[in-house]
C-alpha cells in the first residue's frame, strides 16, 4: 500500500467507526422518552386496555398492587390500623369513625376496594367519597355536575368499577396530563391559578394535588371544598375555618370535652408546597415517579410508593450524596416529626380529659371552659394536620416541627384553662 492508499484506509476505519458510533448511540442506546401515542376513546377507565397500548408504564402500574412496609418503618402500605403505634387516635377521635377504623393508605389500585370495607361508610354516606377514588367521577360531574355528591354512595360505587387509573390524571386522546377534580380546579381558580394553563412542570403535581389534599363536604349539598382562600399552612386553614365557611362549623362534637373538632384529611399538597422541595420546583412525579430503563426504552415509573424503594431513581439524579446519607437524613426528619407528633397526640389526649373533668365538676367558670375548648379546637388541628398527612412530616420537616410545637403549646394552654375553669389552677 502507498502512503495516499495507507491514509484512505484510515481515513475510511475512521469514517466506518464514528458512523457505528453514532448509530449505535442514536439507535441502539439512546433512552427513548417519546412513546407511540395511541388515541383511546374518552371514558375508557379500565386500566387493562391502557396497558395494551403502553406496556411499561401499565406494568409498572400492576406494582401498586405490592404490599410491604416502608424502609423507614413509616409510611409502607400494609393495611394496618394507625391507631397501634398512636393510641393516642382512639381517645381524640372519640365519637368519630376515625376512632373505629384508620388504616395506612395503599396503592391506588386499591381505593375503592378499601372504601368498600371501610368501616367509616354506613347507609347514609354520599357520592361525594368518590371524588378521590376512580376515574368515573369524570362520567358523574359530566351526568349530574354536584349533583352527584349528595346522591347515595352505594348507588355510585355499583357504577364505578375502577379504581385510581390512568384516566384520573391522562387525557386518553392526547395522552397529555389532566385534572378531573372539579374541586381543585375551583380552589385554584380562587386563588387567581387558572389550572387549564398550567405548565408541564406544574402538571406533574398538580395530577396528585386533586387528591391529595385537605378538604370538607359544604353542608347540604356534599360538595367537595379545598379550603385554601387564606392559604395553605395550619394557621391559614385555621383561620378560614374559623369564618364557618358555606355554614361548615365542624366536623364532629368530642363526647367527653364538647370541642368543635375539625378533621384534616392528608394535606400532603399543602404540606409539600411550603417546604423546600415545593418551593423549588421539585415536583410530586419526580420522587414519586422516577425515570426508569428497561431494553434502552426510558419510562416514568407509574409504581406509586414510597420513594425510599428507589432511591437511586428518586433523590440520585439530583443529590450526590449517596443511598445512605439520604435515607439516614429522612429517616432522622422522620423520627423527629414522630417523636413530637406522638408527645402532641398524647397532651391533646389529656386535655380532653382535663375539660370533661372541669366541665362535670360543681360551677365551673364558662369563660374559661369555653376558652379552653377553643384552645384545644386549634391545638387538635395543628396535631391534625400533621398527623393526617403522608411521609411522617418528610415533605416539610420544618414547618411540622413547628406546628407540633404549637400543639403541644396550646394544648397545655387548654389544660390550664380547664384546672382554671374547676378552681384547680395550681399555677
Ligand atoms: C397519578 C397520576 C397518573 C396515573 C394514575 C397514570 N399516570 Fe401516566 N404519567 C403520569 C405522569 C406525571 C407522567 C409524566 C408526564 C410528563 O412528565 O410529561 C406520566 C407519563 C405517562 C406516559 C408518557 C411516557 C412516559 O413513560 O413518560 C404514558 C404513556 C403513561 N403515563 C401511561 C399511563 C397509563 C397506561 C396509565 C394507567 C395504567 C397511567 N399512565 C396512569 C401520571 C399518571
Ligand atoms: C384520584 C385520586 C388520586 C390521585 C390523582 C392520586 N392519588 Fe395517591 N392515593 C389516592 C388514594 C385514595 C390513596 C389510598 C388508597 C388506599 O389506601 O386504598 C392513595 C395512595 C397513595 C400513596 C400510598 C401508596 C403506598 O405504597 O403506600 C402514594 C405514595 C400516593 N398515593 C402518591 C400519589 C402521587 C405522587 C400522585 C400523583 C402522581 C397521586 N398519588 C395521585 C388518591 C389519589
Ligand atoms: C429534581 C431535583 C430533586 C430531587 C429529585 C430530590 N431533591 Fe432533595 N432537594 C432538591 C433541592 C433543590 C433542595 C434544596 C437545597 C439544595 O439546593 O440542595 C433539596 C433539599 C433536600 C434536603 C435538605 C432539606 C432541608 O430541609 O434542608 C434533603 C434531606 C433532600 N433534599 C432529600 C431528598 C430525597 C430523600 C430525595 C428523594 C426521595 C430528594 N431529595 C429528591 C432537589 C431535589
Ligand atoms: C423530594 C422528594 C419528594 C417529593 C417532591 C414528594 N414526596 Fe411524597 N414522600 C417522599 C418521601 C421520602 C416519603 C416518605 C416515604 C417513607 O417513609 O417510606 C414520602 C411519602 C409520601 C406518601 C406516603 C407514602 C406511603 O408509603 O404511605 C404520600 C402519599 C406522598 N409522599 C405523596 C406526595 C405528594 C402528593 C407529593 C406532591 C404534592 C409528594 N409526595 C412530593 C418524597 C417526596
Amino acid at each position: 500500500m502507498n502512503r495516499t492508499q495507507k491514509l484512505l484506509v484510515a481515513f475510511l476505519s475512521f469514517v466506518v467507526l464514528f458512523t457505528g458510533v453514532i448509530i449505535s448511540r442514536v439507535w441502539i442506546f439512546k433512552p427513548q422518552s417519546t412513546v407511540q401515542l395511541v388515541r383511546l376513546p374518552a371514558g375508557e377507565y379500565d386500566p387493562e386496555i391502557w396497558g395494551k397500548s403502553y406496556p411499561l408504564e401499565y406494568s409498572s402500574y400492576k406494582k401498586n398492587l405490592e404490599m410491604a412496609p416502608s424502609p423507614t418503618g413509616y409510611d409502607g402500605n400494609l393495611k394496618v390500623q394507625k391507631a397501634e403505634m398512636q393510641p393516642e387516635l382512639y381517645t381524640n377521635f372519640k365519637g368519630n369513625p376515625f376512632s373505629e377504623d384508620y388504616t395506612e393508605d395503599r396503592g391506588h389500585p386499591y381505593a375503592m376496594e378499601d372504601l368498600r370495607e371501610s368501616k367509616r361508610i354506613g347507609p347514609a354516606a354520599k357520592g361525594a367519597c368518590i371524588t378521590c377514588k376512580t376515574p368515573y367521577l369524570e362520567q358523574a360531574y359530566q351526568e349530574m355536575g354536584w349533583g352527584y355528591a349528595s346522591k347515595p354512595l352505594t348507588e355510585l360505587m355499583d357504577k364505578a368499577k375502577h379504581s385510581v387509573s390512568c384516566a384520573n390524571c391522562h387525557d386518553p386522546e392526547t395522552m397529555g396530563l389532566r385534572v378531573i377534580n372539579p374541586a381543585f380546579t375551583e380552589a385554584m381558580q380562587k386563588r387567581g391559578i387558572d389550572v387549564t394553563k398550567a405548565s408541564r412542570e406544574e402538571m406533574r403535581s398538580y395530577v396528585c394535588a386533586q387528591c391529595h389534599a385537605e378538604y370538607y363536604f359544604e353542608p347540604g349539598t356534599f360538595k367537595v371544598i379545598f379550603p385554601w382562600e387564606k392559604g395553605l399552612t395550619p394557621q391559614q386553614m385555621y383561620e378560614y375555618y374559623s369564618t364557618k365557611p358555606n355554614g361548615f362549623v365542624r366536623d364532629f362534637i368530642h363526647p367527653d370535652s364538647q370541642v368543635p373538632v375539625l378533621k384534616a384529611q392528608h394535606p400532603d399538597y399543602e404540606e409539600w408546597q411550603n417546604g423546600v422541595h415545593g418551593q423549588f420546583g421539585v415536583s410530586c412525579a419526580d420522587c414519586h415517579m422516577p425515570y426508569m430503563r428497561k431494553s434502552g426504552q426510558k419510562y416514568t415509573s407509574h409504581w406509586i410508593t414510597s420513594p425510599m424503594k428507589t432511591i437511586n431513581e428518586s433523590c440520585t439524579p439530583c443529590h450526590t450524596q449517596g443511598k445512605e446519607l439520604l435515607y439516614g437524613q429522612v429517616k432522622a426528619f422522620q423520627d423527629n416529626v414522630w417523636q413530637l407528633q406522638h408527645t402532641a397526640g398524647q397532651t391533646i389526649a389529656r386535655a380532653h380529659g382535663a375539660i370533661q373533668k372541669a366541665g362535670a365538676g360543681t360551677n365551673p367558670n364558662q369563660t374559661e371552659l369555653t376558652n379552653a375548648r377553643e384552645l384545644l379546637r386549634r391545638a387538635q388541628w395543628y396535631w391534625d394536620y400533621v398527623a393526617s398527612a403522608n411521609s411522617m412530616g418528610f415533605h416539610n420537616p420544618v414547618q411540622e416541627l413547628n406546628t407540633l410545637g404549637q400543639a403541644i403549646d396550646l394544648a397545655h394552654q387548654a389544660i390550664d384553662a380547664a384546672n382554671k375553669a374547676a378552681g384547680t389552677n395550681t399555677l
